[in-house]
């Protein structure tokens, strides 16, 4: 029997219901906050992957689906959203139109992860890019947007901040960082030790339990800021308080990306085990230029859906539309014809063989209709059909051409 690939899911029943109810609660919010859908291609060079993600980076050095195509072409399969929608933001010319542009978007992403509860090969982000915003306020109002969805789906979570800083302080503190693990070199992993020269940052966020207590004696970035990615730092702190958004600063937070500067941020939830990262972001005000756009600040997150249904708390599901059968095989036509009208209107289940009405009654319970309707032999001669309310439980024979 052919499976689906490790790390690969279907998504039906319960779980699309709620896979959609996310999508649909989300895209509402995003669009409360003035945000407009963009889909770009599964598909891209390699190459647009490389030089945003970072070659540095776990999920371009060891996780790409990426193959040479028929055109001899070097493609990959999206690892994330957010280097797609630049490179689309730069081919539309919107970096040279100006002005504020902002995207949402949802859709599978790819890496080539070890599977593991809640880490899985094709996974589905839901994100949302802002482009010319050169504004702490459009940080603050990312991580209220996340919070806000979070909110509306129930779920509990931690926001973990931090700042990055920018090309004034990075390339200092990065110097004092790596004096630092020269220090200790001896004693780190050997993917630290190859990180000291790709992009010694990314050391903060070794999993290593022997580093991370090596590191906490490093130096902080959030000691080393520069004025202006202080004062940025200090009034997003100001702005989450003013909005009742609770957060911890998390010094070693470093995200998996390459492309990040000043604001980073993760949203974290303690009750779906070790991948416990529900939703991530930050600004990158040097992609544009990094992908030959003209300069542009930018903003954005992603949640991942997977890890959220595990948490959303449902509406009670309602009874919705009707079940429509026969008693008679006979009559099944007209049954047909009668749903064939209704589903202009509404939704309707059609059952196409003849049945018993405690059948009828169980099957419409069972799709969770709120009416059952059945026309029996006596409703047929007398051309009506019997009607039940299965959330009233009141019963009634109305004339088909009333129905
Ligand atoms: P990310 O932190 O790599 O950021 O991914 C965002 C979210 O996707 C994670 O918090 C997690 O919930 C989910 N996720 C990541 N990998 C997996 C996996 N293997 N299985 C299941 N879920 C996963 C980004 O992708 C950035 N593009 C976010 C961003 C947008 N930054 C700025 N704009």
């Amino acid at each position: 029997m052919i499976k689906s690939l490790r790390g690969m899911n279907d998504i039906l029943s319960e779980d699309y219901e709620r896979f959609t109810y996310f999508i649909n609660l989300a895209t509402q919010v995003a669009q409360n906050y003035g945000f407009h859908f963009i889909e770009t291609p599964l598909l891209e060079e390699t190459a647009l992957f490389k030089r945003s993600v970072g070659e540095s980076s776990d999920i371009v050095g060891k996780e790409m689906y990426q193959f040479t195509d028929k055109g001899e072409n070097d493609v990959c399969l999206r690892p994330e959203g957010t280097a797609g929608v630049v490179r689309a933001f730069i081919q539309q010319k919107l970096d040279r139109a100006g002005g504020t542009h902002r995207f949402f978007y949802h859709g599978a992403m790819f890496r080539y992860e070890r599977p593991q509860k809640g880490r899985l090969r094709q996974f589905h982000q839901f994100g949302v890019e802002s482009f010319g915003v050169d504004s702490v306020y459009e940080d603050a109002t990312m991580i209220m947007m996340v919070a806000d969805i979070l909110k509306r789906c129930g779920i509990g979570y931690r926001l973990q901040i931090n700042s990055l800083g920018d090309q004034n302080c990075m390339p200092q503190y990065r110097d004092s960082l790596v004096s630092f693990i020269e220090s200790v070199e001896e004693e780190i992993c050997e993917d630290c030790k190859r990180r000291k020269s790709t992009n010694p940052i990314r050391v903060l966020d070794c999993k290593n339990t022997h580093c991370q207590l090596l590191y906490t004696k490093a130096p902080k970035l959030i000691n080393s800021l520069c004025e202006g990615c202080e004062s940025d730092f200090t009034k997003l702190k100001q702005i989450l308080d003013d909005n009742g958004v609770a957060y911890e600063i998390d010094t070693n937070l470093v995200r998996g990306l390459d492309y990040y500067s000043k604001t980073a941020f993760e949203f974290v939830s303690d009750n779906i085990g070790s991948q416990s990262a529900i939703a991530g972001g930050g600004r990158y005000d040097r992609l544009v230029e990094f992908l030959d756009g003209r300069a542009t600040p930018a903003v954005g997150f992603a949640m991942g859906i997977e890890r959220l249904m595990e948490l959303i708390v449902m509406p009670e599901s309602k009874r919705e539309g009707y079940y429509i059968g026969a008693m008679d095989a006979e009559t099944v036509d007209l049954v047909v014809q009668l749903t064939q009208s209704k589903r202009s209107e509404v939704k309707v289940t059609c059952e196409y063989k003849a049945k018993n009405l405690k059948n009828h009654l169980k099957a419409a319970d069972k799709v969770n209709a709120k009416y059952c309707c059945v026309i029996g032999e006596n409703e047929h001669k007398d051309g009506t059909i019997w009607v039940k309310d299965l959330e009233a439980k009141s019963e009634s024979v109305i004339p088909l051409r009333n129905f």
